[in-house]
């Protein structure tokens, strides 16, 4: 009922609301009403009470919390509901919360999101560093019929609607997706995404994405080693403030139209709009992987998200999975 209230106030905004007209709108005592208010003041928001005009709400904390970020209206699938986002201020990780959840038969379309990570992973078992309430670290669920070989796609599904959701709120930003996992934004790195699933032989049970999007992030937030190579969307935009409710809220929406896409269209659409938005691709890249290291140009991706690279003697190479450096 809280969330219900804080509609109302915000409706009603910058006017009072009566304490006594929400009792009778929700049919409850004056007292329940003053209790969810109390709980939504803990909660962060600023709201005044006053006996003779009653409820005013005068400011909203820029948390993370479902009733602010589901989207509206309704997706089909990805946050379809605030019951499918599980908000924490502090996890170890959003990816671990969410594979716990999946193995006990979570819904697709459920979310993990934390204001704060103790243990936050990125790929090859390397740290993830997510200073509190200072970006987007969340994690989606998909259950696609797919063969667990196609899991990689879910990265590029990902790493597109990330870019999008920017467009949609910095237009002035241009993010580009440098092959599987990064955005970059002049060159640094501003987002990863660490896409795991349970299969067994031909078999997927699930695919938990993580994502990661540096939004507020100063300097000093980042440790000394990654002042050089990160950056966040604060820094990119002239040191203006981000809304991270608006953001997540576009993200899930993007990944949600582009899932749908992805079951009624097949991987094409996705693999044309990473492209778009790719700084990959005619690249001489250096890439390397468990069984070594490679050079050559990156011509494309196939219908997998597998990079295509040819070296000077004319081979052409397929990786479904790597880290590359793009070199000039
Ligand atoms: C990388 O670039 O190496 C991937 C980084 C992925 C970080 C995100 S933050 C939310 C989710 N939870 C994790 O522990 N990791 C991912």
């Amino acid at each position: 009922m809280r969330w219900k209230i804080l509609e109302l106030l915000r409706v009603q905004s910058p006017e009072h609301l009566s304490g006594e007209e929400m009792a009778h709108h929700f049919r409850v005592s004056r007292t329940a009403i003053w209790k969810n208010v109390q709980s939504l003041q803990s909660a962060g928001y600023r709201i005044e009470g006053s006996t003779r005009l009653g409820y005013r709400l005068l400011e909203s904390p820029d948390l993370l919390y479902p009733a602010e970020i589901v989207p509206e209206p309704a997706t089909e699938m990805i946050a379809a509901s605030p019951k499918l986002i599980h908000h924490h201020q502090k996890v170890g990780s959003t990816n671990n919360i969410l594979k716990q959840l999946a193995g006990e038969g979570a819904p697709e379309g459920t979310v993990v999101i934390a204001e704060e990570q103790t243990t936050g992973r990125g790929r090859l078992g390397r740290a993830w560093h997510t200073p509190r309430s200072k970006g987007i670290w969340i994690s989606i669920l998909f259950r696609p019929p797919l063969a667990p070989q196609e899991a990689p796609f879910f990265t590029l599904l990902a790493a597109c609607a990330v870019a999008r959701a920017i467009k949609t709120n910095l237009p002035a930003l241009d993010p580009g997706i440098k092959w599987p996992n990064d955005l970059l934004l002049h060159g640094r790195k501003f987002c990863g995404i660490l896409t795991e699933m349970k299969a067994e032989a031909d078999l997927l049970h699930y695919i938990v994405t993580g994502i990661g999007i540096n939004v507020n992030c100063k300097e000093e937030d980042f440790p000394e080693e990654l002042q050089t190579n990160a950056t966040s969307l604060y820094l990119a935009n002239k040191k203006k403030n981000v809304s991270r409710q608006k953001l997540a809220r576009d993200l899930l929406r993007e990944i949600d139209l582009l899932y749908q896409n992805f079951l009624a269209a097949g991987s094409m659409p996705i693999l044309t709009a990473w492209r778009e938005h790719n700084i990959t691709l005619g690249r001489t890249v250096e890439i390397k992987t468990l069984q070594g290291g490679y050079q050559g140009k990156a011509l494309d991706i196939d219908a997998d998200g597998a990079l295509l690279v040819e070296d000077e003697h004319g081979t052409i190479r397929r990786f479904l999975a790597g880290e590359i450096a793009l070199r000039p």
